[in-house]
């Protein structure tokens, strides 16, 4: 349970009235009581295990606590109980969102492993796992206005997941095949709008195709076994090979996706070729790589860096920049490298 403002609702003190917080007297300075709670679905619940982070309801425009962590009854009851009450959307604290994503995870490859489940149902899974990804990102890294903007995009992209029939096939394959993968990639289309919007590109569709460039970025290791993609030491020179094909498979694969740009194929063909023709799968330079090319590699590079993975610790964003500058000297177009540095510094 968490300090402060909330108690523990009894099973007849909830309403749904929605979040209209009381009004202040004049001079009182009004602090946001939902400030730090975040909204999830409860279809989004495992219906197997005991919720094992806080649920709180709105009462009275507050937020209270409905049920503590790892106690009451399974999920299917909880969900049930919320559902007979009117409450979809419940609110968990931004301080176990990292408990709520990895409960997201279990679910998911719960959800996968059964044949009756819908798409809908995934859909929905996915979406609030993704939603919550996206502000786990935009909290951790960086703030700024320029970064809001940015999140108002990658939140209409992930509405399209949720409702884009032609996405989500590719999208779910990514999820059940490797995991770690389909985080990168949403951190990846993050940073990628973020940065293009602090070069100045302003043009939506743009900004948008970007976007699910990044999200699909990785889409060919779908083709690479989950032993190699997670492997702790080197890779075998077969392994390699392997690995250095996924960009052009993942552009084969976007042939899938019905309404995906030139912008988002580009993104996802040229993501691992460097400036200084070092890069792979053509070994292009810096003249034949596209501008969301250029883009998307130095997000992916920074993302996967900076992320922790079962074989390595995280490098700190500021190490992170420093290897990029220093032991990839030449990889990256210096404009868009540069304003990465300025994007992350705040600037
Ligand atoms: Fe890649
Ligand atoms: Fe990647």
């Amino acid at each position: 349970m968490r300090d402060g403002l909330e108690t523990r609702v009894s099973e007849g003190d909830a309403d749904t009235e929605g979040l209209q917080g009381d009004i202040a007297p004049p001079g009182e300075i009004v602090v946001d009581p939902w400030t730090g709670y975040v909204p999830v679905d409860i279809s989004s619940f495992s219906k197997l295990v005991v919720p094992n982070f806080d649920i709180y309801i709105p009462v009275r425009g507050r937020p209270v606590l409905y049920s503590e962590a790892g106690t009451g009854p399974a999920g299917w009851q909880v969900i049930r109980r919320l559902r007979d009450r009117g409450h979809g959307t419940v609110y968990i604290h931004s301080s176990q969102r990292e408990v709520y994503l990895d409960h997201i995870q279990e679910y998911l490859e719960e959800v996968l492993s059964d044949r009756s489940a819908d798409g809908n149902k995934l859909a929905s899974v996915l979406y609030s796992g993704t939603t919550n990804l996206v502000q786990k990102i935009f909290e951790e890294t960086v703030t700024g206005q320029a970064i809001q903007r940015a999140q108002d995009i990658v939140s209409t992209i992930v509405d399209n997941i949720y409702n884009w029939k032609d996405i989500l096939p590719s999208v779910v394959g990514l999820v059940s095949h490797h995991y770690y993968t389909y985080t990168h990639s949403v951190n990846v289309a993050v940073f990628s709008i973020a940065l293009a919007q602090h070069m100045g590109i302003s043009e939506m569709a743009f900004l948008k195709e970007l976007g699910l460039g990044g999200l699909l970025h990785d889409l060919g290791k779908r083709r690479i076994d989950r032993s190699i993609l997670d492997k702790p030491g080197p890779l075998s020179n077969s392994e390699w090979s392997l690995v250095r094909q996924h960009p052009a498979w993942g552009k084969d694969l976007s042939c899938d996706v019905a309404h995906l740009g030139d912008v988002s194929r580009r993104a996802i063909l040229e993501h691992h070729e460097r400036c200084d023709g070092s890069g792979y799968p053509e070994g292009a330079s810096r003249a034949d790589i596209s501008l969301e090319g250029r883009i998307i590699a130095v997000a992916d590079v920074y993302s996967a860096l900076s992320s922790k993975r079962a074989y390595k610790d995280a490098a700190r964003p500021f190490r992170a920049l420093e290897m990029m500058k220093g032991e990839m000297k030449g990889a990256f177009d210096p404009e868009v490298f540069r304003e990465f540095v300025l994007l992350l510094g705040g600037a």
